[in-house]
């Protein structure tokens, strides 16, 4: 898929600047690629009330659709503590988030998993969700 991919993952570490997760100290960033390639971006946001947390990815996604974006082709998500210097881990989309991004971006959305510009993993969203349940199951 051609688009840079570099300005998509340095997106999503702005992003993570705004993260909200005074509880788990683990600050995300997303940044999602809609087809008008236009860029959505999103921080994880927690609450003392710990079930109500959305996710990074979500937030991303419910902002464009909010905006009226409802297709995307690619999304790049970047996470790490707060309070460590442990980026040995890549951050990979929660079953829930998965699920969301299915909706609107189905199998072939790929998922950009980054520890830096250069260093990541990408795979298709059908990959991560096989079998996905998706809108065309249900009209
Ligand atoms: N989190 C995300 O925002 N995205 C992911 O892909 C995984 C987890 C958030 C939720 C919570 O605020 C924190 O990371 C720790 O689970």
């Amino acid at each position: 898929m051609d688009f840079d991919r570099r300005e998509l993952i340095r997106a999503a570490f702005r992003a993570r600047e705004y993260a909200y997760a005074p509880y788990s100290h683990f600050a995300v960033g997303a940044a999602l690629l809609s087809q008008s390639g236009k860029i959505y971006t999103g921080c994880n946001i927690e609450c003392a009330s710990y079930s109500v947390t959305n996710c990074a990815e979500r937030t991303a996604l419910f902002k464009a659709v909010s905006e009226g974006e409802c297709n995307f082709t690619a999304i790049a998500v970047v996470g790490a503590r707060t309070d460590r210097s442990d980026d040995s881990l890549i951050t990979s989309p929660c079953g829930v988030c998965r699920q969301a991004l299915y909706e609107f971006g189905g199998a072939e959305l790929l998922v950009i998993m980054a520890k830096s510009e250069d260093d990541f993993t990408e795979m298709p969203l059908g990959k991560l969700l096989p079998l996905g349940f998706g809108p065309e199951k249900v009209v």
